[in-house]
């Protein structure tokens, strides 16, 4: 019988000195641009790559791919400045358990910006990512291209938004801007499906306050042109801010809690426990008495959703229309509801595109829809029709039609006009709609309807107001409920406010299995 000798616990001289120069070179990725460094970035708030990691992935699972990657640029005398991992973090780990992809750009080397090679380590989790369908989520700090490494640096971002566009609606992409993010540099986030930025430490624009100076003579600082809240507030184009990284970075764990893996998984749902009465009594008595007296939707989204579930998207940004993530019994849900708190939750151009970008993401990622209206039309003026109210309205008159998710209405008080139609009516396919007593369905307002088709009688009469006054009576009667809707089928139940919540909780659990699916084609071609 052969005898083994058993092995010493302790690695042989050889490979000793191989173990030793990994934990060398480890221990120097890890220092990234060096402590000097470091302690600048700290200096302005922010915190590194690895610490933006650490903070975003569940405890020890975060596992690196490329860290030893360097540069291979020999111009201006790069030979002698390598630094291992060529100036970004790429790997994979989990939030709360579940798969995700990331890349946290390290903004001490060579301040995060683009190389060839740091292209290749973002491009290379991408396409892990999309194989295995699980989200990508990028951490930009970067100056933008590697100046000295010139068109590979460009090639290298266009790489990046290739796959970005083919992993559109496949997997969900969210980006943190956490530094600056100027030139084309930006377009990668825009084609993201979440934009996260931070105040008074990052920014995007395509060209920075200098140049813009010097084109248009506009004096500008960073955060007025491109800051946090510019972006959230005025362009639209971040979907979230917060006052700190540490904030932002939990409310991207957050905004994953909400979203499946991919477009072929449903979005995670939690335990729930039917409560015996779900009846929310406070909703009978939410609506002002006068139908033109606003008040706050919130209200009617907190008095139906399970308790703080609701995390909106965009609420800086387009007030009129709400956007967001709920939970309903456990299970998520994405909502559209008029605001009337904010220009009587009129549809204007921004509030179409906010609402059809919104409908088209939960639309890809199996997120049944619930759409609450009190809306009173299109908001008229030269300021709309020359920005394309007639292009960006029907952006959301497409995402609505289009969508194949299970669709519910609600509608709470006015559906008027061709906004009725929009906002998820029967007509465009919802599979549900539900209107309170309140609801008035209408072409338009009483007020205006009866000075139109009235205006002869109104004009000849001896007292104009009360023969007004008795016409907006006539029309009202005849459009200002929802029962003439609910007699053609337009309605498929008038509900008590304080039943909502339980409607809806039937309504998607009858809906939980719907198939449908769109006549063959490549793509539509929605109004851009
Ligand atoms: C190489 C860069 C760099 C870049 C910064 N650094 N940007 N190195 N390429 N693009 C380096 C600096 O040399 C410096 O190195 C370190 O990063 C930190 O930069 P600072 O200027 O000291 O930091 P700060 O004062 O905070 O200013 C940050 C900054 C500024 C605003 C980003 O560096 C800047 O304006 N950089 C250039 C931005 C730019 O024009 N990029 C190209 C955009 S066009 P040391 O060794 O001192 O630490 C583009 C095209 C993309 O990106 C097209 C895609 C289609």
């Amino acid at each position: 019988m052969p005898t083994h000798k058993p092995k010493s616990p302790h690695p042989t001289t050889a490979s000793k000195a191989t173990f030793d120069k990994l934990e060398a070179m480890n221990q120097e990725a890890l220092s990234g641009g060096g402590e000097d460094r470091v302690a600048k970035q700290h200096a302005k708030g922010k915190l590194t790559a690895r610490e933006r990691i650490a903070l975003l992935l569940d405890q020890g699972s975060f596992q690196e791919t490329g860290r030893f990657v360097v540069h291979r640029s020999s111009d201006f005398g790069l030979t002698e400045e390598k630094y291992l991992g060529d100036g970004v973090v790429t790997g994979y780990g989990t939030v709360e358990g579940r798969l995700v992809y990331v890349f946290s750009q390290d903004f001490t080397v060579f301040g995060g910006s683009l190389s060839e090679t740091h292209a290749e380590k973002i491009v290379k989790i991408m396409d892990l990512a999309l194989k295995n369908g699980a989200p990508v989520i990028g951490l930009n700090d970067s100056g933008g291209a590697r100046i000295q490494e010139g068109v590979v640096s460009l090639a290298g971002y266009a790489d990046i938004f290739h796959r970005n566009v083919r992993a559109s609606g496949v997997i969900p992409q969210v980006s943190a801007i956490l530094g600056p993010c100027a030139g084309g540099a930006v377009y990668s986030p825009a084609l993201t499906d979440f934009i996260f930025m931070v105040e008074h430490t990052s920014y995007m624009f395509v060209t920075g306050p200098n140049v813009v100076k010097t084109v248009t003579r506009e004096e500008v600082s960073s955060e007025d042109l491109g800051g946090a809240m510019t972006h959230a507030s005025k362009s639209g184009v971040t979907h979230f801010i917060s006052p700190n990284e540490v904030d932002s970075i939990r409310d991207i764990r957050r905004l994953l809690s909400y979203l499946p893996s991919n477009c072929e998984e449903d979005p995670p749902a939690l335990p729930y426990q039917a409560s015996t009465n779900s009846l929310r009594e406070e909703l009978d008595t939410l609506l002002p008495d006068n139908p033109n007296q606003p008040y706050d939707m919130h209200e009617v989204i907190r008095g139906v959703i399970d308790a703080d579930s609701f995390f909106e998207v965009q609420k800086e940004y387009a007030e009129n229309i709400i956007v967001g993530f709920a939970r309903l019994a456990g299970r998520v849900i994405g909502i559209v509801a008029n605001q009337p708190m904010s220009f009587a939750g009129v549809l204007d151009v921004n509030a179409s595109r906010k609402a059809a970008r919104f409908v088209r993401f939960c639309d890809a990622f199996n997120i049944p829809l619930w759409v609450a209206v009190d809306v009173p039309g299109f908001l008229p003026g030269t300021d709309q029709e020359w920005n394309g109210i007639i292009q960006h309205g029907a952006k959301l008159l497409y995402a609505f039609s289009e969508a194949t998710v299970p669709r519910v209405t609600v509608i709470i008080r006015k559906a008027y006009g061709g906004a009725y139609d929009v906002m998820n009516s029967k007509h465009i396919g919802a599979d549900l709609n539900f209107a309170w007593p309140s609801a008035e369905i209408a072409v338009m307002g009483a007020q205006g309807a009866s000075e139109i088709i009235f205006k002869k009688e109104i004009q000849q009469a001896g007292d104009p107001a009360s023969i007004h006054r008795e016409k907006m009576g006539e029309y009202q009667e005849k459009f200002a409920h929802p029962y003439h809707a609910a007699g053609r089928g337009f309605i498929d139940e008038v509900i008590f406010p304080r039943e909502t919540r339980q409607k809806l909780i039937q309504a998607y659990r009858m809906l939980e299995n719907k198939v449908e699916s769109l006549p063959k084609k490549k793509h539509g071609n929605i109004p851009l």
